[in-house]
């Protein structure tokens, strides 16, 4: 019987430092075959490993449609982020996955969609930017909302530009009052408060929003006003993971487990789970 925590070694083919502290990285699986059979969901997470440092949870944040690699992209914030800031192509890593629910893409088909992040968010939203626009007839208008503290916070900041070159795509960045440079062509203000101003059109609408939970606390009223209601606004959580299949008990909370269950819910689905979540 095959051992389900038994990561696929992975060779690392691009490393990419978009910040002082957040870095993706393309892999693709040693076994050529395994490459080519792979599938996963946009929204899917992984679990990738460094041998010797451990395991840590990451979106895949590529487009399920890229079939030549598997992208993550992480902020270094502990004792496996720290490790896997110091690799380079050429060298081997392990991963585990895919794991957990989806982006309903085909239920999302004909709405319009808004997409809001905060900072080190961009990695999920942004495997579902790719899909939709890939899929570009399949949808309504696309507005994304994109904030940092500071312009040098910004993630994937050189593919806001490529996305506002499709039909019917919007794009609007913004920086914290204070973060902004001279040069910069985006809007100075906090996501919520850009979002309000921005008067998107929100009819037959799904929005996804990821971010830190005071972005999300505040953006929520302002979507609600907008007219997007809770059974279509979406989140992904982050709660701790272990084994990510449902087995070490470490990331549930009551009957839901997040890594088999989530981690996608949508407000609604949140609002009706115990309040310590
Ligand atoms: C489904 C899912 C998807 C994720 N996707 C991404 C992603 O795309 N990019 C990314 O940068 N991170 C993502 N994360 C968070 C990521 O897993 C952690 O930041 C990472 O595991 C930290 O590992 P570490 O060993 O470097 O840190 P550790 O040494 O374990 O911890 C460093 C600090 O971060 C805290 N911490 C660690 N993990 C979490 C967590 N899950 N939630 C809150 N605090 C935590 C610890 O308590 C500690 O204070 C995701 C988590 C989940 C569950
Ligand atoms: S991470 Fe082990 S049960 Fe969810």
């Amino acid at each position: 019987m095959s051992n389900i925590y038994m990561p696929d070694l992975m060779d690392v083919v691009a490393v990419k430092r978009h910040t002082a502290d957040v870095q993706s990285v393309k892999i693709q699986f040693k076994d050529p075959e395994k490459q080519k059979n792979f599938s996963f969901r946009v929204g899917q997470f992984g679990m990738f490993s460094l041998f010797g440092e451990g395991e840590s949870t990451f979106n895949i944040c590529s487009s399920s449609n890229w079939k030549d690699y598997i992208e993550f992209c992480f902020r270094k914030s502990g004792k496996v982020t720290d490790a896997l800031w110091r690799i380079d192509e050429g060298d081997t890593i392990g991963f585990r996955g895919p794991y957990g629910n989806s982006y309903p893409m085909e239920a999302w088909e004909g709405k319009n969609l808004i997409f809001i992040g905060g900072g080190i968010a961009m990695p999920p939203i942004r495997c579902a930017i790719w899909y939709a626009l890939e899929n570009r007839a399949k949808y309504g208008n696309i507005t994304v909302v994109y904030g940092a503290r500071t312009t040098r916070d910004l993630v994937f900041a050189d593919e806001l530009d490529k996305w506002a070159e499709y039909d019917r795509v919007r794009i609007i960045k913004c920086v914290d009052p204070g973060g902004d440079t001279p040069e910069w062509k985006g809007e100075v203000g906090l996501i919520p408060n850009v979002l309000a101003a921005a008067n998107v059109a929100a009819d037959n609408t799904a929005a996804l929003v990821i971010g830190p939970p005071i972005m999300i606390k505040f953006t929520l009223p302002v979507l609600d006003k907008m007219g997007v209601a809770a059974p279509d606004i979406y989140t992904s959580l982050e709660n701790r993971m272990k084994c990510g299949v449902g087995k070490c008990g470490r990331c549930n909370c009551g009957p839901v487990y997040v890594c088999k269950e989530g981690p996608i819910f949508t407000m609604e689905q949140l609002n009706a789970l115990p309040a310590d979540f």
